[in-house]
């Protein structure tokens, strides 16, 4: 499964099965790619790469799996459920719906994306501190790392409702940037990569930590595997907006 670096998100493909395998130069190598009778890819929910209470005490484990096998696997379902309906659209020339299905995959598939990149931003032997690249940006754009955690949790903590806390890569003035979202798609920047996104929707910590979202966020920073989070920079520092630059077909 790609991991969802900056250039896979940046084209669009970073988390369907047929894209993962050789990056389409030799798609007539991927026979187990998942896609549908008419070839159109869909999404998969990837795996953890750690046990579920791998993350305790940031994050149990009863959380870890509910929130990956549960709301995770609904956000692929819905993403992949909008593409039939997209598809039996075109099939029957009415888009009579096509804000609806829109909507529904925007929403799911932002989720799918959002979620994919979390899990691979946390490690059970994270903590710490940025180092490289990343450090120097962080330092130069935000003043320090602490100023940059301030910032970070205040956005954060601060979603109206479901939402995520974001650093994301801008491409058009090569800098990071701390964003929210609400829900898993509102308030997006277009364009900009997720490198650190951190789930507050209740569903993330509302079983361990109840309504106390920033004892939450203040935990969760012991989990953060910074060399991942270092691998997207640096990635998004040299992709391009339209992609990896293969064809897709
Ligand atoms: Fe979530």
């Amino acid at each position: 499964m790609l991991g969802l670096t900056g250039a896979a998100t940046i084209g669009g493909a970073g988390v369907v099965s047929a894209h993962d395998k050789g990056n389409n130069a030799d798609s007539e190598s991927d026979s187990d790619a998942v896609t549908n009778e008419s070839g159109i890819p869909r999404y998969e929910l990837p795996p953890l790469s750690y046990d579920y209470d791998a993350l305790e005490p940031a994050i149990n484990a009863e959380i870890m799996r509910l929130h990956h096998d549960k709301h995770h696997q609904g956000y692929v379902d819905g993403a992949n459920s909008a593409l039939n309906s997209l598809e039996e659209m075109r099939n029957n020339n009415d888009f009579s719906e096509i804000k609806h299905v829109k909507r529904d995959l925007s929403f799911n598939l932002s989720g799918h994306v959002l979620h994919t990149t979390f899990w691979e931003n946390m490690s059970p032997d994270g903590g710490g501190k940025p180092s490289g690249y990343l450090a120097k940006a962080i330092n130069k754009y935000f003043g320090s790392f602490e100023n940059f955690k301030a910032e970070f949790n205040a956005a954060a903590k601060n979603v109206e409702g479901s939402g995520w806390g974001l650093l994301v890569y801008d491409h058009l003035a090569d800098m990071p940037l701390v964003t929210q979202a609400e829900d898993h798609n509102d308030l997006a920047v277009q364009g900009a990569t997720p490198l650190l996104v951190l789930d507050v929707w209740e569903h993330a910590y509302y079983l361990q930590y109840k309504n106390n979202r920033g004892k939450y966020v203040t935990n969760w920073w012991n989990v953060v595997d910074w060399d991942d989070v270092t691998q997207r920079y640096e990635a998004a520092q040299y992709a391009e907006l339209s992609g990896d630059g293969a064809p897709s077909i």
